[in-house]
């Protein structure tokens, strides 16, 4: 998994702290005492568990969705291993689970906390990686329940790698600096000015889902904009699109239904599915959500102040009714110019997404609607064709299969720029070297 820009951020981040007064100015910021846990994550319809700590922790394990970047492709859950580049070296989410000796097993409650909450691990200051930043956020009961629950697990014994961080980046301080200039430390406090609904949707986005870890563009020190809250920008070579209520780049025209389609299910009718990093969001996490806590994560989403968004990082989308009734080429291209990639699209791609975008065995292959084919820049249709992706919902499993070992960059080029032509009406301007660049996020 690919982290550039978030990394370069890092180190812009740490230069910056250490060259500026800010870092003195926030170490005079003395922390005060921690505010009362006043927010369960616990919803109140939560089936037979009011009681049951484990069970509790494990709604919120997955509310967190710790687990997925706590797992290693075809490695034991939660036992760690996965890895995350950076541009100085590379680090591994670490053993969650009750293994004594690599695991969090005989770990104190604070020391849970401390390195959950406020990023301090075993060897010194976590990298921002790891969501402490949204996690600070979490009351310490929620936290404790999800420490409990990942006790509860069968201990795994499975050293992970020590990462292999060059100097100074290897000397954890340089994140004290970070921290100080960038890091709040936080509990969640409700907005008396929003209902229960609101505030309860506001916890799970920020200190349980950290949807914005992935949908805020961040500035030059890798800390989220808050002018930009949840305004779309590119995450492991994928965007994560605008999830503000903006109705041009946003999701904003979406209707109720499709957003609570596609948060509990990965599907918005006539909209997209979710795939790559969202795929893993849903499978992981939010599917297991109940109806009332999606409900209140639709409600939320809906009340952040609509951004347009910044940049290339920023996808118009035209609404799925103009895009039906465009299933030809523009006239200026289709004399010859993309018979590759209709001929691609009609062997390989067509068959599962039909040439009106409903998708023929499963819905989930419907394209017509999505930002992903409206996006002239290709980001998430290039990791798509080149990587496939999956998505298990309700024991149901969707899938795409990667093309990249089968096509040429030409190839790939060809056919998505085809897909944003006939799905999008839009011309695309993918070459070949853009492609040979998504590869290499690889
Ligand atoms: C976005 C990816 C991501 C998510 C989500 C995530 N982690 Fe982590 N976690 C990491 C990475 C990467 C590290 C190692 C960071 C480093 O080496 O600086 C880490 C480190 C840790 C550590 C420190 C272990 C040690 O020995 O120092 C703990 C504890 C931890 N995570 C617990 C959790 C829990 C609990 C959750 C869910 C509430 C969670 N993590 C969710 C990526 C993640
Ligand atoms: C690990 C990164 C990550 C996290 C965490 C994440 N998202 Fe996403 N999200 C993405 C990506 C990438 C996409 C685009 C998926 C695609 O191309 O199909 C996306 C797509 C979406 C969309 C659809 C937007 C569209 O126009 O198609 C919604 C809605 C959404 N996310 C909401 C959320 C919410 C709510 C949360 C928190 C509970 C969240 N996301 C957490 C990465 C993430
Ligand atoms: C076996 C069926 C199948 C084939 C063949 C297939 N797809 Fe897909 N495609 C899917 C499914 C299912 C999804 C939704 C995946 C998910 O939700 O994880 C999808 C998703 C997509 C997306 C949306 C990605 C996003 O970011 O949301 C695009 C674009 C796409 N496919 C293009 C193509 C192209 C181009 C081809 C041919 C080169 C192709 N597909 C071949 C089944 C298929």
């Amino acid at each position: 998994m690919t982290v550039f820009r978030k990394s370069v951020g890092y180190v812009a981040g740490i230069a910056i702290a250490a060259t500026t007064g800010l870092v003195s100015y926030r170490a005079l910021q003395a922390e005060g005492p921690e505010p009362p846990a006043v927010i369960s994550g616990v919803p109140r319809d939560f089936p037979d568990a009011a009681d049951d700590l484990v069970k509790r922790g494990q709604y919120l394990t997955r509310a967190a969705d710790c687990e997925a970047c706590h797992t290693v492709v075809g490695g034991a859950p939660f036992s760690g291993g996965r890895p995350f580049k950076l541009p100085f070296g590379t680090i591994y989410a670490t053993n969650l689970t009750p293994d004594r000796e690599t695991g969090i097993g005989g770990w104190s409650d604070a020391r849970f906390l401390r390195a959950v909450r406020d990023g301090i691990g075993t060897h010194g200051n976590l990298y921002p990686a790891m969501s402490y930043t949204s996690y600070t956020a979490l009351s310490t009961a929620d936290a404790l329940a999800i420490k409990a629950y990942l006790s509860s697990l069968k201990p795994v014994h499975a050293t992970v790698p020590t990462g292999t961080l060059s100097f100074p980046f290897n000397q954890r301080w340089g994140m004290k600096l970070w921290n100080l200039v960038f890091f709040h430390p936080h509990r969640y406090k409700p907005d008396p000015t929003r209902d229960a609904q609101w505030n309860r949707g506001a916890y799970l986005a920020t200190a349980l889902g950290h949807c914005g870890e992935c949908h805020t563009p961040r500035n030059i020190g890798f800390a989220m904009r808050s002018r930009e809250y949840l305004a779309g920008t590119v995450v492991e070579g994928w965007k994560a699109y605008n999830t503000t209520s903006n109705a041009t780049y946003g999701i904003g025209e979406w209707s109720d239904e499709q957003l609570t389609g596609y948060l509990a299910q990965g599907h918005a009718h006539g909209r997209s599915s979710a795939a790559g990093p969202m795929a893993e969001v849903v499978e992981h996490s939010l599917q297991y959500l109940t109806p009332s806590d999606i409900q209140a994560l639709v409600v939320y989403l809906r009340g952040i102040d609509p951004v347009r968004g910044v940049g290339s990082d920023r996808v118009e989308l035209k609404p799925a009714a103009v895009v039906a009734s465009t299933n030809l080429l523009p006239a200026g291209d289709a004399a010859g110019g993309n018979t590759r990639g209709r001929q691609l699209f009609e062997g390989d791609c067509a068959g599962c997404h039909q040439f009106n975008g409903v998708g023929r065995q499963s819905e989930y292959a419907s394209l017509a609607g999505s930002h992903a084919v409206n996006d002239t820049t290709g980001t998430s249709m290039l990791q798509v064709i080149l990587d496939g992706s999956s998505l298990t919902v309700n024991g149901r499993r969707q899938v795409m299969p990667g093309f990249g070992a089968a096509y040429s960059n030409e190839d790939v080029a060809a056919v998505a720029n085809y897909v944003l032509a006939h799905f999008g009406s839009k011309l695309g301007k993918i070459d070949a070297a853009a492609v040979a660049k998504a590869r290499q996020t690889h």
